[in-house]
């Protein structure tokens, strides 16, 4: 990748921090943003910086086994083992995303999954959301207890702790982040109105026709595969 585009990239990345911040999607120097580069390395936040205060030269990159190639001021995101993790299992994923959202956060502290099929965007696009078993922040123990969901979601709540997605690209992943909260806020609205209304099994049928029709790509969950 040559320098503009990697620096075009890095402007990218932290307009997406920029946003995520002012939605309040995280708090201080919360979460961690990162993007796989076409040449294997990849970019990724500093650790102990606020997401609403970034600058281009501060991301750091490294190489898919965690060396850091250049860091300038800063060390690479604390989560470095959980976003390397991601990368290598999941070829089709180029970026991923972890947060604090305050509503999908909230199902997360409380271990409810947001796996009802109930609104024609979330099946079409981002399909159930699992919970995944508490592992130690920064340590080995959050991928490992990614490793049960990792092929079958592209977004996950990350018990007593947060959330992530994980798309093609860095925009496809911020707006998996954005429905995700979304679907939460929505989902919480609607069991305080006496809960949510599942879709038939047909017309989750007939969305998953169209999501092969329009070529839409998530991972599919434990139940939907065939
Ligand atoms: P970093 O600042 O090291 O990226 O950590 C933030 C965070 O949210 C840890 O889960």
């Amino acid at each position: 990748m040559d320098f503009v585009s990697e620096y075009r990239l890095r402007k990218e990345i932290v307009d997406v921090c920029s946003k995520i911040y002012q939605k309040g999607f995280v708090a201080a120097n919360d979460g961690n943003v990162s993007v796989r580069l076409d040449d294997g390395r990849v970019l990724i936040t500093p650790t102990g910086v606020s997401k609403g205060f970034l600058s281009p030269e501060e991301l750091v990159t490294v190489d898919l086994s965690g060396s850091v190639l250049s860091c300038g001021a800063h060390k690479p995101s604390s989560e470095l083992p959980m976003h390397l993790y991601i990368y290598r299992e999941r070829p089709d994923v180029g970026a991923v995303v972890h947060a604090h959202p305050l509503f999908s956060t909230a199902f997360a502290v409380a271990g409810v999954p947001l796996d009802k099929n109930v609104l024609a965007e979330v099946v079409l696009t981002l399909g159930p959301v699992p919970v995944v078993e508490y592992g130690t922040p920064s340590t080995e123990e959050l991928p490992q207890a990614l490793g049960k969901y990792i092929h079958k979601a592209d977004a996950f709540l990350l018990a007593n702790h947060g959330v992530v997605t994980v798309g093609s690209s860095l925009l496809d992943t911020f707006w998996k982040l954005e429905r995700l909260e979304h679907f939460a806020q929505i989902s919480f609205i609607a069991r305080l109105l006496g809960g949510e209304r599942p879709l038939s099994p047909e017309e989750v049928e007939k969305l998953n026709r169209i999501r092969e029709r329009l070529r839409i790509r998530r991972a599919l969950g434990a139940s939907e595969e065939h």
